[in-house]
């Protein structure tokens, strides 16, 4: 008899690593995530009348918090601030109790977003949206809701960000009392699923770019931080440069940097953005860069512009989009950095919970 499983791999339940089994974990964290929606609307009814929504978070929290942005605003109408908690103290002078300042942290624990809690505490409304039951944000807030991802082991947040934008969602949805969003949500994880059979075909593209040397991701509205949070996962596990654009600001720049074979990562979901972040890719695409684009299956000018293209279901709007377009993107760092004999699950120089200022 050959014993060919280990503890460690039990562990991963069969995956080579935390990260990929985080990712497939992830229609199940948002569906958990969904399940919670009493606990948000008993949340929300508590609250006093707001006139500002303040968010603050860092890292991939922040981008989950981009999306909040456009939510809030969108449903809710709600004039509403993205704050990085780094620099809450030089930037949130406006506080007061009409004001809810929203900390999303997967730890609880990240020292920024802490002295940025305890500022907020003084003057203004706080809740915090947390993966870990009991951490510090959750003792300290004055509301909290929890995602449901369960323990994240991977250095590189991916199943807590899907279930920090549920949650977001699901806030802006309660409080902006909007019922046919309210269903719509419950399709998302079957989306996400039919994202994760992509997989194959992103090991391919992986291999394709692993030695690339800059990445550029594009997106607008609701696109944007997906766009974001694309680079920020390749630099974290692949150490490969890889920047995050709205692809309005490319021509205020790094226009100039796109050469033969620049790969651009172009996020274009149907909707309202959908044909200007289009013409973007044709720029890029007249410059030479090779384009990874994400898009509707209908989307046949899309395609043709495209070197490689990963499609979603075409009823995906922008709206809903940053959740199942995120997760083609996460598994495309995941399989570049295993092709560069990276460990995903431990990317030098970075940690898991930041402690320090
Ligand atoms: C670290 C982690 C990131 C995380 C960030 C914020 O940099 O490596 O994955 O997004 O901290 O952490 P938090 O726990 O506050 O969400």
């Amino acid at each position: 008899d050959t014993i060919d499983w280990t503890p460690d791999m039990a562990e991963k339940g069969g995956y080579d690593h935390f990260m990929l089994k985080e990712i497939h974990e992830e229609p199940d964290a948002v569906k958990k995530t969904i399940m919670e929606v009493s606990d948000i609307k008993k949340v929300v009814e508590k609250f006093p009348k707001f006139n500002r929504i303040c968010f603050v978070a860092c890292g991939t929290s922040y981008h989950a918090s981009m999306i909040g942005k456009y939510l809030f605003e969108g449903i809710v109408g709600i004039p509403t601030d993205v704050i990085l908690a780094s620099e809450f103290e030089f930037s949130a002078g406006a506080l007061d109790e009409k004001t809810l300042v929203i900390f999303i942290s997967q730890s609880g624990e990240t020292a920024d977003t802490l002295k940025a809690l305890r500022t907020a505490n003084e003057k203004a409304e706080t809740l915090a949206i947390v993966n870990v039951l009991g951490s510090t944000a959750t003792r300290e807030a004055d509301h909290v809701l929890y995602t449901r991802a369960g323990p994240e082991i991977g250095v590189a947040a991916t199943k807590t960000y899907v279930s920090q934008l549920t949650c977001i969602y699901l806030l802006a949805i309660c409080m902006g009392q909007n019922e046919k969003l309210l269903e719509e949500i419950h399709k998302i994880p079957e989306y996400m699923k039919n994202a994760l059979e992509k997989e194959d075909q992103i090991k391919d593209i992986a291999k394709k770019y692993k030695d690339a040397k800059d990445f550029f991701f594009i997106g607008r509205g609701f696109s944007y931080p997906t766009a974001m949070e694309g680079a920020l996962k390749l630099k974290e596990i692949t150490y490969i440069h890889g920047e995050g654009y709205a692809a309005g600001e490319l021509k205020h720049g790094p226009l100039a940097l796109i050469e033969d074979n620049v790969p651009v990562v172009a996020v274009v979901p149907p909707g309202e953005s959908h044909d200007r972040t289009l013409g973007n890719v044709q720029e890029v695409k007249a410059r030479g860069a090779s384009v990874i684009a994400l898009g509707s299956c209908n989307d046949a000018v899309l395609r043709s512009e495209s070197n490689d293209i990963i499609e979603f279901e075409d009823e995906i709007r922008d709206l809903w989009s940053p959740l199942p377009y995120v997760v083609p993107l996460q598994l495309l760092s995941y399989y570049m950095s295993v092709e560069r004999g990276i460990d995903p699950d431990k990317p030098k120089n970075l940690a898991k919970c930041v402690t320090v200022e």
